[in-house]
């Protein structure tokens, strides 16, 4: 019997670890979740798992909660900014505990992307290396359900606005990396780089016709809704204009930056090796997200 820790167990992505965790054989008894809330913990103390509390921010207590861990998945946390520190603590926290494997989820192509979001997965993922202890990476790609939060305002105004040209997404759903994520700790190959990307490759006039066609199969009464590209200084105005506040007005033409360089997109079928079928349909994602 293995005992696996989660990190970020009350999150979306976590929660569906566990899912996987419990699918793929293991005992809930075997499973630390580890949170920082206790109320928001209570449906996994109901499904049988120990539920540990400790911040990101708090070694010690981190270092309490991984006891008796022996592979732990370790969700990256959502402090864009703070997660060097807080992950260097996690990492010092597992060394402490005596964890055999941390399996860390990280961005796709985080060695090469360039998007902001990366420097502290690469930070990270040396941090893991250099602490010595046996590791596998599960590179993430972008999440479908990222595009949920744009679906409103495209759907009233007939149209997508950004400034990815070109460029493709891999999307995936986070069903999707957690089950993998599930799969690939309980089968680790120490050392193993997962690029995890879905099986589509979509540019953004591809997810405003799936906006379309999720729209109209809901029976709105909507028109084709369009991309419009508005070039990096162009989106990042209109994103002000429109008051979307930082940091995501400075993040958002980021992202689409790098969705055009190709630094969100990769032909690894890494995910759908482990998940053993191809990813869920973008339009099926947003379909139940929106
Ligand atoms: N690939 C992508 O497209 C994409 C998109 C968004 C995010 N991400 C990354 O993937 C991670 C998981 O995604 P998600 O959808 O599950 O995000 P989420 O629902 O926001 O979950 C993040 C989890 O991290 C926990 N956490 C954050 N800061 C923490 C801290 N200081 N100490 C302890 N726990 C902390 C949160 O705890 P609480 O439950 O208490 O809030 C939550 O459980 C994110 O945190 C982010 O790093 C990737």
């Amino acid at each position: 019997m293995t005992v696996y820790g989660v990190t970020g167990a009350t999150g979306h992505l976590g929660t569906f670890v566990i899912t996987g965790l419990l699918a793929a054989g293991v005992e809930p008894g075997d499973i630390v979740a580890v949170a920082r809330s206790s109320s928001k913990a209570r449906d996994l103390i109901d499904r049988g798992v120990t539920v540990r509390i400790a911040d990101y921010e708090t070694p010690e207590a981190l270092a309490d909660a991984f006891a008796g861990v022996e592979r732990l998945v370790m969700i990256s946390g959502s402090e864009v900014g703070a997660r060097a520190q807080q992950h260097a603590n996690v990492v010092d926290a597992a060394v402490a505990a005596g964890v055999g494997l941390i399996a860390y989820t990280s961005l796709l192509n985080a060695d090469t992307s360039k998007i902001n979001l990366a420097e502290e997965h690469r930070f990270t993922e040396k941090y893991i290396k250099d602490s010595g202890i046996d590791h596998i990476f599960l590179r993430n790609g972008w999440y479908s359900e990222n595009y949920a939060g744009s679906y409103a305002g495209a759907v009233q105004s007939g149209t997508l606005y950004g400034c990815a040209g070109e460029g493709k997404i891999a999307p995936a759903s986070r069903e999707n990396y957690a089950l993998a994520a599930a799969i690939a700790v309980t089968k680790p190959e120490p050392g193993r780089i997962y690029e995890l990307a879905g099986s589509e490759h979509l540019t953004l006039t591809d997810v405003a016709k799936a906006f379309t066609d999720v729209a109209k199969s809901t029976g709105e009464n909507v028109g084709e809704i369009s991309y419009v590209d508005l070039g990096f200084n162009g989106y990042h105005d209109a994103l002000a204009k429109a008051q979307v506040p930082e940091p995501l007005r400075t993040f958002l033409p980021d992202w689409d930056a790098g969705i055009e360089r190709g630094d969100l997109d990769s032909d690894s079928r890494d995910l759908q090796d482990l998940l053993g079928t191809e990813s869920t349909p973008f339009e099926q994602t947003l379909a139940k997200e929106v």
